[in-house]
């Protein structure tokens, strides 16, 4: 006899880039319709981003019924090439994600996944569950609910718009940046910069960096990255010894930072 897929709903829940206020009311309502609540633990070092999460479903949920289920965030390796490395991480997530849906969740339950920011912004969930999906072991009736992005709570801390009439915005690792600055005129927006990228990048491009945005630990700082680049390494060591991790992003504009027309 042929097995049946396993049926199961997701809320996939973008809850902000790291202010308990940046959820949405699509987002809570969200939350309240979920009997369970995937909580990743991404160790020691990040306890922080597990306990905001925490604090999100304490503030915003009104009801008693949900359960809360944790689950370990493998190490991703840095051994190999990276999107080996990205490619070998997901697997192992994927296996885990099989495991709470198959364990943790009724087929009439929801189940909500709490992504940090916005899921279509360098996370990997919803590609995880589309893969769950095509294997077609489980069936995946998956609701997406937008959150707001580390890049637009940037963009709304530094009072700018992020780009000019016409002109594009690209968005980017600081893996990618630290091959070369794009030559396409517009805005560069950086994420994921654990490289020394900023160093070989032209002194006259203007740069608004902020880190732990919005959260009581935010540090913001705006300039010609020939005066504030040394100031951004030193705050973001000062950082890593602090918080045990950074979290940052900037954007660097490459005609002195107008952000008119
Ligand atoms: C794995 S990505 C997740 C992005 C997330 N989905 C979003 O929409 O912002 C993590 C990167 O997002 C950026 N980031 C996330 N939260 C941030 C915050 N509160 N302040 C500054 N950068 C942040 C950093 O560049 C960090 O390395």
């Amino acid at each position: 006899m042929e097995t049946q897929p396993v049926k199961r709903r997701i809320s996939v829940i973008g809850i902000g880039a790291g202010n308990p206020e940046y959820m949405t009311v699509q987002a809570i309502n969200a939350l309240n319709r979920a009997q369970v609540v995937f909580l990743p633990n991404k160790g020691a070092d990040k306890a922080g981003l597990l306990h905001l999460r925490h604090e999100i479903c304490d503030r915003y949920m009104d009801g008693e019924a949900c359960r809360f289920v944790e689950f370990d965030i493998p190490e991703r390796s840095k051994a190999g090439a990276y999107k080996t490395d990205v490619k070998e991480w997901r697997a192992k997530v994927r296996q885990i994600y099989e495991r709470l849906l198959r364990d943790e969740l009724a087929e009439d339950d929801v189940g909500a996944f709490l992504v940090w920011g916005d899921p279509s912004l360098y996370d990997g969930t919803l590609g995880i569950l589309d893969r769950i999906h095509a294997t077609g072991a489980f069936d995946l009736n998956v609701d997406v609910i937008p959150g707001i992005s580390s890049v637009s709570a940037l963009a709304a801390r530094h009072k700018v718009a992020l780009n000019r009439i016409g002109e594009s915005l690209t968005i980017m690792t600081g893996r990618q940046l630290a091959a070369g600055f794009p030559d396409t005129g517009g805005n560069v927006v950086v994420m994921l910069d654990t490289q020394k990228g900023l160093q070989e990048i032209d002194g006259d491009i203007h740069i608004r960096w902020g880190a732990y945005v919005g959260s009581p630990d935010e540090i913001l700082v705006e300039g010609k990255l020939r005066d504030v680049r040394d100031e951004i390494e030193r705050l973001r060591e000062v950082s890593r010894e602090t918080h045990g991790w950074v979290m940052d992003t900037y954007v660097l504009s490459p005609d002195g930072g107008s952000t008119g027309d």
